[in-house]
C-alpha cells in the first residue's frame, strides 16, 4: 500500500486522476466507478483532461461499485445518475458500457447475482476508485461486512443516511437500503485507489490503513490488497501515525515507479 499525501484536495484529485490517465494509456479496459462527493473533483479533472489533452475512453467499461434501492437510474441522486452527470455526459465513454446494479429490479438478490456475474465477466476492474465513508464503509459495505462478501443487498447505518442526507431533501427520503459490490468483489480490482480529503475522514482514514483489519472497518481490507493507492490531503492524512515515512517515500521515490 502506498499512502500519498497532497497539501490539499485539488492536488489529490490531480494525482487520482494522473493515475487513471496513466491506465488507460496502458491499455485497461475496465474502470471502476465511486459516486458520493470524494470522487467528483476528479472526474472534473479527467473531463479537462479529455477536453484539453485528448484522453480518450472510448472502448471502454466502466462498473459502480453500489446503487441505492428504489430509485430508477433517472432519478438526481441514482448513483447511475450522478455518474452519467457528473462524467459520463462529458467524455467519450459509452453510456451503454457504463454498469450499474438496477435498484428498481423486482428481483433484487437476483440483480445482485446478475452484476457480479457481468462484472467478474468483464473483469477483473483495472483501477477502481474509492471513497471513504466516516465509519471506515468503502462501496456500501457497512461495519460488519463480511470481508468475503460479494454484490448483495445491504442495509445502510443510520449514521450513512445521514451523512448522504445532504443529497437528499433530508434523512426520511435517503433510501435505507442498497446493491452493494461486497469486499471480495471490490478486492479482485487490480488497483484499488482511495481519495479522502477533508478532516471528517481523519478517524476512518487512520483506522483503514493503519489498524487492524477487521469486518468492523470495512476499508481495512486494502491492507490485503497487492496494490492500493490511498490518496489524502492533510487534513483527512491528520491522524496517520506514519506520516513522517509516507513523506519520506515521497521524497526518495523511484524515478519511474508511478503509483
Ligand atoms: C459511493 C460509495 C461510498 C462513498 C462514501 C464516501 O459510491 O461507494 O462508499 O464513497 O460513502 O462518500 P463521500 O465521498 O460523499 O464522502
Amino acid at each position: 500500500m502506498e499512502v500519498v499525501l497532497l497539501p490539499d484536495a485539488d492536488g489529490a484529485a490531480r494525482t487520482v486522476a494522473g493515475i487513471i490517465e496513466r491506465a488507460i494509456v496502458d491499455g485497461v479496459k475496465t474502470l471502476g466507478l465511486a459516486a458520493g462527493s470524494s470522487p467528483l473533483s476528479v472526474y472534473r479533472d479527467l473531463i479537462r483532461r479529455h477536453r484539453h489533452q485528448g484522453l480518450g475512453f472510448a472502448g471502454i467499461d466502466a462498473f459502480l461499485l453500489d446503487e441505492y434501492v428504489g430509485l430508477p437510474p433517472s432519478h438526481p441522486q441514482s448513483y447511475a445518475q450522478v455518474i452519467r452527470r457528473e462524467l459520463v455526459d462529458h467524455i467519450d465513454l459509452d453510456p451503454t458500457r457504463v454498469h450499474a446494479p438496477q435498484g428498481t429490479a423486482s428481483d433484487l438478490q437476483q440483480e445482485a447475482r446478475r452484476f457480479e456475474h457481468a462484472l467478474t465477466a468483464a473483469g477483473p476492474v483495472g483501477v477502481q476508485i474509492l471513497g471513504i465513508g466516516v465509519n471506515g464503509h468503502i462501496g456500501f459495505n457497512e461495519p460488519g461486512s463480511s470481508l468475503a462478501s460479494r454484490t448483495r443487498l445491504k442495509t445502510l447505518t443510520d449514521d450513512t443516511r445521514r451523512d448522504n442526507a445532504r443529497f437528499f431533501g433530508g434523512i426520511d427520503q435517503v433510501p435505507r437500503h442498497v446493491i452493494t459490490q461486497g469486499l471480495a468483489t471490490i478486492g479482485a480490482a487490480s488497483h484499488l485507489v482511495l481519495i479522502a480529503t477533508g478532516p471528517h475522514k481523519a478517524h476512518a482514514v487512520a483506522a483503514a490503513v493503519e489498524g487492524p483489519v477487521t469486518a468492523q472497518c470495512p476499508a481495512s481490507i486494502l491492507q490485503l490488497h497487492p496494490h492500493v493507492t490511498v490518496v489524502v490531503d492533510e487534513l483527512a492524512a491528520a491522524r496517520l501515525e506514519q506520516q513522517p515515512y509516507y513523506r519520506y517515500i515521497a521524497r526518495h521515490k523511484p524515478a519511474g515507479q508511478g503509483y
